[in-house]
């Protein structure tokens, strides 16, 4: 081993780690915090994060480890994490020329939607899937997570069996592509048609995994389907997610109703805001024009009206919808001129209406023109913050 290096020689080799989210070398970007250099070739690196719980960590954690210990003199390094403050976070802002910062994986994700309903049945998924390819048709870029990890019906809908999505290069999940939308199951996962017996806090660091390392891109909706009922995976995600907003299916009967409404008690119990109410499996119309009410009506206007939220559409029942769900093609592109299908696009240009929440964001830190960059840490700020994570 020779001479150990100086802080400016691995400074220099740090220029080669590159943050993946902003495509600059985290030197540039003034990421590096401090560079230690300790006894025995021990060498301690901070870098500075955007958000604490920065999903790309484990990158940094690998590139900052290969640029250091390869260097002469150095037998170990480890990596800490901080967290940039506001003011270093407004000179990147300056440096980046914009005024935002991606927050992780769903920060380029701008509408969260949470497809529920307090009865099991009432086409929740088949609406999510339908629902999906309709804002795909109209220019959107979507993606659906099926968070029915009990029942899960999502890859079957779309025709997908159990394939297992691929793993990028900065270890996250890429969804896979189907029709043109962006599709996560935890079915890609299983043996077809397995079971799975998830409560508590496998639960949350299954849906945790689904929504912070899958690789989710640039999206304009992501559609979730949820499981039936108020249970744990909504309060979960209610947690993780409180920028999503609920879409609520019922059918047009009385009972189907009052079900509902108890899912809309349940967003508001989690503060998670109610976007619409959609009316599936309304009156069955024949060829000839007669019309059955098989589930009777106005369930969806009623439970809409009582909540104040716009009722989004009536899907009527028909067979095209049924037998394109369990072909696995969505009705929406196959068969256009089905009065469902017509429906559910009625549905998804709504939903284009309604105001769109703003893309996630950091909130934007004021710094006047022509302001003197953030001084350095003080000495005892320096110490590192973050905890050294393990080694990948
Ligand atoms: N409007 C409709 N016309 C005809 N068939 C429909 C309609 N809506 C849903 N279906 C059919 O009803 C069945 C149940 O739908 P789906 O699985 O989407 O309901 P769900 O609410 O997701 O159920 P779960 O609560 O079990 O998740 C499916 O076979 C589906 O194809
Ligand atoms: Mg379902």
């Amino acid at each position: 081993m020779g001479a150990v290096t100086s802080t400016e020689e691995i400074r220099q080799s740090l220029a080669t780690v590159i943050d993946p989210e902003l495509r600059r070398s985290i030197v540039e970007l003034d990421m590096v915090r401090s560079i230690e250099i300790g006894e025995n070739g021990v060498v301690d690196v901070t870098v500075s994060l955007t958000t604490p719980g920065c999903p790309i960590r484990g990158h940094f954690q690998r590139a900052v480890t290969d640029a250091v210990a390869g260097l002469d003199g150095v037998s170990h390094c480890n990596v800490y994490f901080d967290v940039l403050s506001d003011a270093q976070k407004a000179a990147l802002q300056q440096k980046l020329g914009r005024a935002s910062l991606p927050e992780g994986t769903l920060a380029r994700v701008a509408n969260i939607l949470c497809v529920g309903s307090g009865k099991g049945g009432v086409g929740k998924s088949t609406l999510t899937a339908n629902l999906a390819a309709a804002l795909m048709a109209e220019g959107k870029r979507v993606g659906v997570l099926d968070a029915d990890v009990w029942g899960y019906s999502i890859p079957r809908m779309y025709g997908l069996g159990s394939t297992r999505p691929p793993v990028s290069p900065e270890r996250k999940i890429i969804p896979l592509g189907a029709y043109g939308v962006s599709v996560m199951s935890i079915g890609f996962f299983l043996e077809e048609d397995a079971a799975v017996v998830w409560r508590g806090p496998m639960l949350h660091k299954a849906l945790t995994q689904f929504l912070q390392d899958v690789d989710w891109g640039e999206l304009d909706y992501l559609l979730i389907d949820l499981p039936p009922g108020t249970g744990d995976v909504s309060m979960t995600l209610a947690q993780l997610l409180p920028q999503a907003q609920f879409l609520i299916v019922t059918t047009p009967q009385p009972t189907a109703q009052k079900v509902a409404r108890r899912a809309a008690q349940m967003a508001h119990k989690v503060s998670l805001e109610i976007a619409g109410v959609i009316e599936n499996m309304c009156a069955f119309q024949t060829p000839s024009g007669e019309r059955f009410a098989i589930f009777g009506e106005g369930g969806g206007e009623e439970l809409a009206r009582e909540l104040d939220v716009p009722l989004l559409g009536r899907v009527p029942l028909t067979m095209p919808l049924r037998e394109h769900a369990d072909g696995g093609r969505p009705l929406v592109l196959e068969e256009p001129e089905d009065p469902a299908a017509q429906a559910i696009a009625h549905i998804a240009r709504g939903v284009i209406a309604m105001a769109p929440l703003p893309l996630a964001t950091l909130p934007l830190v004021e710094v006047p023109a022509g302001a003197a960059p953030p001084a350095p840490p003080a000495p005892a700020e320096r110490k590192p913050a973050g905890v050294s994570l393990p080694m990948a």
